[in-house]
């Protein structure tokens, strides 16, 4: 089995990638949060630090793009290809609101025939491979195999198929009848994402979709970063491990960002799915919350490892 480390806009990007694979089993591959390409023809400061192949070294990554025009894709995926990227992935599952509005993530989903003419240009013209990640329509699963045969067409090196909708944001489950109709009627090698937190939950997967080869996790890795290693047969994530992998990632955000703020903010994200695994942490969220500088974000932390007890098993629960 292949793990990706699904993009998490704000959380995944390269000085978390580089900490986890550090400290714990890395993913097979990481996505990057998406970048916007547009008419400027220029990475943004933080999209290119993302990409910069000296912040990358060791780690297979693979940068994700979110546009509707194909000539946007086409530049940005030229420019990664002359940093050494062989793919490029396409975002088509971003339900936020104003993407959407703009027609694009899984707002591009309701537009055929426009879809069917972005991935024709950018086919005939890509310097890379090119991935799709996508969600089952923007109102209903019955807009897939529409998808699906567009999809279809187009020689993509892959299909991760987020089994939602938009409509669904991250609520409801994934939608597993509709991933197995997809998977039934895709001619291209499918990766699943969608709601695996534990290895439970992953054996659970497997069992029902022994042929599937590779599977994305998101919020369960930012819980449990140490869920790969179990997932390979190594042991649970224990407290001292999380605690030093902490500390680092807190040290490097500082070194980057220089200002409490951003830091503040980057580690609070990702509590939002850490405590998940301390028992009795509630009390400490709050606090953790109001922590307006970093000298009393560690001391709520120091709490939390000193009293709660840390149980992997619990996983993340949406
Ligand atoms: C905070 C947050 C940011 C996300 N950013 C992106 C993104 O940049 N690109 C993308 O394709 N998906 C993004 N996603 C969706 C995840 O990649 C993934 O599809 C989703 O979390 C479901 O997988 P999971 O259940 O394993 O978490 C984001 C999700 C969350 C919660």
């Amino acid at each position: 089995m292949t793990y990706l480390f699904a993009p998490l806009e704000g959380l995944t990007g390269y000085i978390y990638r580089n900490t986890h694979a550090a400290y714990f089993s890395p993913a097979d591959e990481y996505f990057t949060p998406f970048l916007s390409p547009n008419q400027n023809r220029r990475f943004t400061s933080r999209e290119k630090n993302d990409v910069l192949p000296e912040h990358n070294k060791g780690l297979h990554v693979v940068p994700q793009l979110l546009t509707n025009q194909a000539e946007h894709f086409l530049w940005a995926a030229g420019e990664l290809a002359t940093m050494g990227y062989d793919e490029v992935n396409l975002n088509l599952g971003c339900p936020s609101g104003t993407v959407v509005a703009k027609k694009k993530g899984s707002g591009f989903l309701t537009e055929l025939e426009a879809l069917d003419r972005f991935l024709d240009e950018v086919c005939a013209k890509v310097p890379c491979a090119v991935s799709v990640k996508t969600r089952l329509g923007r109102y209903s699963p019955d807009e897939f195999p529409a998808l699906l045969s567009i999809f279809n067409r187009y020689p993509l090196k892959r299909l991760i198929i987020h089994p939602r909708v938009q409509t669904d944001f991250y609520r409801n489950h994934a939608n597993l009848d509709a991933f197995a109709a997809a998977l039934a009627d895709s001619r291209h090698p499918v990766c699943f994402n969608g709601d695996l937190f534990t290895p439970a939950d992953v054996d659970a997967f497997r069992a029902r979709f022994p042929q599937v080869q590779s599977v994305m996790l998101g919020r369960g890795l930012l819980a449990n970063p140490g869920l790969l290693g179990e997932l390979r047969g190594g042991a649970r994530m224990d407290k001292a491990t999380l605690r030093s992998f902490h500390d680092e990632l807190l040290g490097r955000y500082q070194q980057v960002l220089s200002v409490e703020r951003p830091v503040l903010h980057k580690m609070k994200e990702l509590w939002f799915y850490m405590h998940a695994l301390f028992a009795g942490c509630d009390a400490y969220l709050k606090p953790l919350r109001k922590a307006a500088h970093l000298r009393d974000y560690e001391t709520v932390v120091a709490q939390i490892f000193a009293n709660c007890a840390l149980d992997p098993a619990a996983g993340y629960r949406a």
